[in-house]
């Protein structure tokens, strides 16, 4: 079967790329624009440890340009299309909202469009923990009060949603949005907690903890995450059935989902204090941290929790990585990749 991934050049999606090369039995497109938010040079090593595997081959193109991307889904004609392209990072979208409006929403009407032209079996797409709001309450619940993401980065992600929503309800795409929680291990972003806080440690530069370290995050290991996505990919919505429940919005004036979309978390279901996990990574790492302990940052959530029933009963994912077996499996590669 053939598999599109977009973001291959990404985090998860090089792991997702991989596995679903390496299963034998996908044909698997990879497609990114190698974009420099953070250093292309991992993108590339990322590609170049993905160039190996089975049937992988890599298209540097940029899914935001319409015209170009139907042209490419039409000729691939995937059966499989893995949405992970996209602008990530909370704070980023504060400075520079203009790298979201256009990956994020003008790239995914673009990816919905091919895909309406070039229908596959199934899209499956990331979302994001963000889109739950500051006041959501832990552990969270994909029918959730979604309304008031907050960042402008969960904006762009809970828009996704709905612009899915819309796909699914009127050109009976199918679809699952998969909302990922705190995602960590080998080949991480260099813009993520694991990274920053491991290359702050090891040069013994101060380590700014917000909330003092008492903030609580849902870490995911990146094989638990591929997991859930080729498991999700393989198991598409099913078709019209009055049990689906609602996913979009937990407004009262919301309509029911369309069959064919599903929104589902990705977690791990164990939040960990920041300060913990830095000192877990100290343990790994044989150096002490030099915390700088600052207050609550605004806008910032205190605790994030995927709530796994619903992709439970869905695909019967259970994450098997803890947390102190991934970071130990993300030290070992931190120490090779950088040679530190
Ligand atoms: N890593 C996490 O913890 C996490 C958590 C929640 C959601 N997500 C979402 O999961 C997805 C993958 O995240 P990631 O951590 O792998 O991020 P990443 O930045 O490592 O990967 C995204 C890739 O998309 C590519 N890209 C961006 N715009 C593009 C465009 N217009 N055309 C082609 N390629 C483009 C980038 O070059 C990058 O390689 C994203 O949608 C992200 O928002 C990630």
């Amino acid at each position: 079967m053939k598999v599109l991934v977009t973001g291959a050049a990404g985090f998860i999606g090089c792991h997702v790329a991989r596995r679903l090369a390496e299963s034998g039995r996908c044909e698997v497109l990879g497609v990114d624009n190698l974009s420099d938010y953070y250093d292309v040079g991992l993108k590339r090593a990322r590609l170049e440890h993905l160039g190996g595997c089975g049937e992988f081959r890599f298209l540097q193109s940029d899914f935001a340009e319409p015209e170009k991307f139907s042209g490419l889904v039409a000729h691939f004609r995937p059966d499989y299309v893995v949405h992970l392209g996209a602008q990530p990072g909370v704070r980023f979208s504060m400075e520079n909202p203009a790298a979201y409006t256009r990956a994020n929403l003008q790239g995914f009407a673009s990816v919905l469009e091919a895909c309406r032209r070039t229908p596959p079996r199934h899209v499956v797409f990331a979302s994001s923990s963000s889109v739950y709001g500051a006041g959501a309450r832990p552990p969270f619940r994909e029918d959730d009060d979604t309304d008031q993401p907050v960042s402008y980065y969960g904006a762009t992600k809970k828009a996704n949603e709905l612009m899915a929503y819309s796909y699914a309800h009127n050109h009976a795409l199918r679809l699952t949005g998969l909302r990922f929680f705190t995602v960590y291990g080998p080949w991480g972003r260099p813009d993520m907690a694991p990274t920053l806080f491991a290359k702050a440690i090891l040069e013994g530069k101060s380590l700014p903890l917000f909330n003092e370290g008492r903030n609580l995050r849902d870490y995911t290991y990146i094989d638990d995450i591929v997991d859930g996505v080729v498991k999700v990919l393989l198991y598409p919505p099913p078709a019209a059935t009055s049990t689906n429940p609602p996913v979009v919005s937990s407004s009262s004036l919301a309509p029911p989902a369309p069959p064919r979309l599903r929104i589902l978390n990705l977690g791990h279901n164990r939040p960990v204090e920041t300060l913990l996990f830095v000192q877990m990574l100290e343990r790994l790492l044989g150096k002490p941290a030099r915390t700088e302990l600052l207050p609550a940052q605004p806008g910032d959530m205190f605790e994030t929790c995927a709530d796994l029933t619903a992709v439970q009963a869905a695909i019967g994912y259970v994450p098997k990585v803890p947390l102190e077996e991934g970071l130990r499996r993300f030290v070992e590669w931190f120490r090779r990749y950088y040679r530190i």
